[in-house]
């Protein structure tokens, strides 16, 4: 990516090897979604900076051969297959996780499940529940579950990997996800004032585009510029390094102040747009 785009598009990223192994060397950090895209490269990066990394997703053997590398470069990793449409089994998993590592310093919630589609075309699907269930309920019953250990062991950090969309106007057809989204973030930030005193720190990051098979399929971000999945990890390596209530790119205050003033406004632009691409 360009030095232009990458200054127009990142928020603060963490580049140095040697910050993030002083804040993460020895600790355990739990990564959701960490089969592919952001979660993979951050598994990587944290397990190299020295933490014991705890992987969880559905794909098993993409998680075992994950272990492998991290092992084989003389990392700790354990994975731990499941999926997050069922909070049960998050909860179960949970229960296990504990049982087999004493201290779960960080968890990072970013497992997601992307959905665009019209609302129209919606009906009859259960898009709404099941992005409801892997971004919202499953990662609160999750975070949930590690709670009373964080509080135990006297603090902890929890850093969830939103996206800009959560704090920008409601778009066509994303409703799914920009609502499932939102709502965590909201859920997030209220438990986080609750926490902070308890020394359990929340950091939520509003990540902009990022190249990974998530965005693959529409085709309409070929051309946007976009981070590397790396790039991601690096801002989340910042979270760790700096717990910040909210990590996000600078224009992303610009956009919440232009929707307060021009709230309508924009709401009627997107519109006559999303019209005119389906007309
Ligand atoms: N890419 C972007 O432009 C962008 C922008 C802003 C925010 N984000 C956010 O970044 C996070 C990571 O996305 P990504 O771009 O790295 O996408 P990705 O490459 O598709 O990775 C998504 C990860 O979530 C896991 N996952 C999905 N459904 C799951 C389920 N039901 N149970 C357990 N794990 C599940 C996937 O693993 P399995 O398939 O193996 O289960 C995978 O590891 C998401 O929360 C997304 O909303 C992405």
């Amino acid at each position: 990516m360009s030095l232009f785009s990458r200054i127009l598009l990142s928020p603060p990223r963490c580049a140095s090897a040697r910050r993030l192994r002083a804040a993460v060397a020895g600790k355990t950090v739990l990564i959701t979604g960490a089969s592919f895209g952001i979660g993979e490269a951050t598994s990587h990066l944290l397990a190299d900076a020295g933490a014991t990394v705890i992987l969880v997703a559905r794909t098993k053997d993409r998680l075992g051969e994950l272990v492998e590398q991290i092992r084989g470069r003389g990392g700790r990793a354990f994975a731990y297959p499941g999926d997050l449409y069922h909070a049960d089994q998050m909860r179960d998993l949970a229960t296990r996780i504990q049982a087999a590592h004493p201290r779960i310093d960080v968890v990072i919630s970013n497992a997601g499940k992307s959905i665009r589609r019209r609302i129209a075309d919606a009906l009859g699907r259960n898009d709404v529940e099941r992005s409801l269930a892997v971004n919202f309920s499953s990662p609160a019953a999750l975070i949930m579950a590690f709670l009373p250990r964080m509080l135990e062991q006297g603090g902890g950090q929890i850093i969830n990997v939103s996206t800009v969309s959560a704090r920008q106007p409601g778009a066509p057809r994303w409703s799914a996800y920009q609502g499932s989204k939102a709502g965590f973030d909201v859920w997030l930030r209220s438990i986080a004032c609750e926490l902070r005193p308890r020394k359990i720190f929340i950091s939520s990051i509003y990540m902009p585009l990022v190249r990974t098979r998530m965005i693959a399929p529409s085709g309409i971000y070929d051309r946007i510029p976009a981070l590397t999945p790396l790039e991601a990890a690096q801002v989340i390596a910042r979270a760790a390094v700096k717990p910040a209530d909210r990590i996000a790119p600078w224009w992303l205050w610009w956009c919440e102040l232009a929707m307060l003033c021009f709230g309508t406004l924009v709401n009627r632009m997107l519109t006559a747009l999303d019209h005119r691409r389906n007309h």
